[in-house]
């Protein structure tokens, strides 16, 4: 059509030169190697739309014992095909932020050694994710395992996982589903995670889910860390406490939780690290709510903007074993502490700022009397917001000679009284279900009496009055 024009001739040389240098594909990534002994093969922002058949020299001739990263990060991959047989004794690929939609069955077969995949921020959906894609070299007539470790398939198209996806994958430690719209974890997906026994982080932030079925967590003996940021949770799932033995990390942030309560966090006695910020509708923290948390070593409960109540008995039976170091209040809607909430003197760090504290006698207490001054990260020092007097003062600097003089053993100052806030259904369910019992019982009694009297006038009436001499009957004797 426009042959013979020059400007056409160049246009058409430069499209023949773009289309080698796409079918080239890695041999234009660059490669190094860094101070871990970490051979890279940088294949990212490279326009790359088809994976390359072979891997350039420098990675080929990669020692045995070596690590291996190739990453493919940002490029127009739209479908992993087989890659090429790599060396090394550790591999890493990333796909990350590409668009795929295909994965071929037998993409990493000639990479046994492949450890760590990520997949995230592409097009994938479950139906894409089946076993066969992780299938192994093929050896008598069987395929054999992969060693990956490490899965990512965050921001993908993932609603649910086929149930053999990881048959040729047992020693997956660490499995990223976050982002993906999977709404419900259906049966098929609780079978799937069932089979990765070795899995120790679970990632499930931003899934749009809102429970999880008692028993999906079977067999994870050694679930470790759990995300489940970012969802729909009006409670934390008792699912949880089937892995508590082991699970260590929780995450809880995000989720339109209105209050944690004694059921939140039943059966969690290994956890050492837990999150729960940024809950936009949490307004209470009850009684007893950390009592089972033993093992408790950093708490963060912060961002949490309508949080304005913490019962002094929040850490109930925890005192005497105390394990907590780092408790995070910060930003928060908090205006008053319960100077017995926690033994403060054996925290190392404690933050504060962030909300509108009343600097009164149980603050002073907290601070001066208890050492929680000296806890404060340099920067972090709270403000008093009120009363007026103290308003916009650093609650370090806060005196009050009006206060009982403080001494530094640990005094509740606290009502102990059982406080109406809290109450739960439960308590009100067993309180009625008491009473009607009650009830119910007096009724039985009054009708038994009923009927017996009603009986005896029976019997006496149709019967002649038989008067018996007390001492002629020898069974009174
Ligand atoms: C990989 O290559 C891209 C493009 O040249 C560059 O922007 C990026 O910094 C490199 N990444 C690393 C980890 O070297
Ligand atoms: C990824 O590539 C696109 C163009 O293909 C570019 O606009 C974007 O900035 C890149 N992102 C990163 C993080 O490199
Ligand atoms: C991924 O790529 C898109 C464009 O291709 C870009 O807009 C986006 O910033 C990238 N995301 C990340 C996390 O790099
Ligand atoms: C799984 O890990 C074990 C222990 O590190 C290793 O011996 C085994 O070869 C791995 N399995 C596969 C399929 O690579
Ligand atoms: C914070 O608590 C105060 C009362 O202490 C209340 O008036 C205010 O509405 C609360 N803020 C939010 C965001 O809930
Ligand atoms: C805290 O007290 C110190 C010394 O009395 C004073 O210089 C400082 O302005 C006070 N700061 C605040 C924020 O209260």
């Amino acid at each position: 059509m426009c042959r013979g024009s020059k400007i056409c001739k160049v246009l058409a040389l430069l499209a023949a030169v773009a289309v080698a240098a796409a079918a080239a594909g890695g041999s234009e990534c660059a490669s190094s190697v860094d101070a871990l002994n970490t051979a890279t093969l940088n294949c990212s922002r490279r326009h790359i739309d088809v994976l390359p058949e072979n891997w350039p020299q420098e990675i080929l001739d990669v020692p045995a014992d070596q690590h291996v990263l190739i990453t493919f990060f940002n490029n127009s991959l739209t479908r992993v095909t087989q890659l090429p047989a790599a060396p090394g004794a550790r591999v890493a690929v990333s796909f990350k932020n590409n668009t795929i939609r295909d994965v071929d069955d037998d993409a990493f077969r000639n990479m046994p050694n492949l450890v760590y995949l990520d997949l995230s921020n592409n097009a994938i959906t479950g139906e894409v994710l089946r076993g066969e894609i992780f299938q192994g070299p093929y050896q008598d007539g069987v395929y054999d395992s992969i060693a990956l470790e490490t899965l990512n398939l965050g921001y993908n198209q993932i609603h649910s996982l086929d149930r053999n996806l990881f048959e040729y994958t047992p020693n997956l430690t660490r499995l990223y589903l976050n982002n993906n719209p999977i709404e419900i974890l259906d049966h098929v997906t609780i079978l799937a995670l069932a089979t990765a026994t070795n899995l120790e982080v679970l990632d499930l932030a931003y899934t749009d889910i809102d429970s999880i079925p008692l028993d999906a967590f079977r067999g994870l003996e050694r679930l470790q860390q759990v995300d489940l940021s970012g969802n729909k949770f009006l409670e934390v799932p008792e699912s949880l406490s089937l892995v508590g033995a082991s699970l260590e990390y929780l995450n809880f942030n995000n989720n339109p939780i209105v209050e944690l309560n004694d059921d939140s966090f039943i059966g969690l006695t290994n956890l050492k690290e837990l999150e729960v910020g940024e809950n936009e509708y949490l307004e209470e923290v009850k009684r007893s709510t950390f009592s089972p948390l033993k093992s408790l070593r950093v708490l963060h409960l912060c961002h949490n903007r309508k949080l304005s109540y913490i019962s002094h008995n929040a850490f109930r039976g925890l005192k005497d074993a105390w394990t907590l170091k780092e408790v995070y209040l910060d930003d928060n809607n908090l205006s008053e502490l319960p100077s017995d909430l926690m033994p403060w003197s054996k925290l190392d760090t404690i933050g504060m700022t962030g909300n509108n504290w009343l600097c009164n006698c149980d603050l002073a207490n907290i601070v001066i009397a208890q050492g929680a001054a000296r806890k404060f990260k340099t920067g972090d020092i709270p403000y008093c917001v009120a009363p007026m007097r103290w308003s916009g003062a650093y609650i370090t600097n806060v005196t009050l000679d009006y206060c009982p003089t403080f001494d530094n053993t640990f005094t509740p100052k606290q009502k102990k009284s059982f406080g109406i806030r809290d109450l739960k259904p439960k308590h009100v369910l067993w309180s009625i279900f008491g009473v009607a019992m009650i009830v119910l019982v007096g009724m039985v009694i009054g009708l038994l009496v009923n009927t017996i009297k009603a009986f005896y006038k029976k019997t006496f009436r149709s019967q002649p009055i038989h008067y018996i001499n007390i001492n002629d009957d020898s069974s009174f004797a």
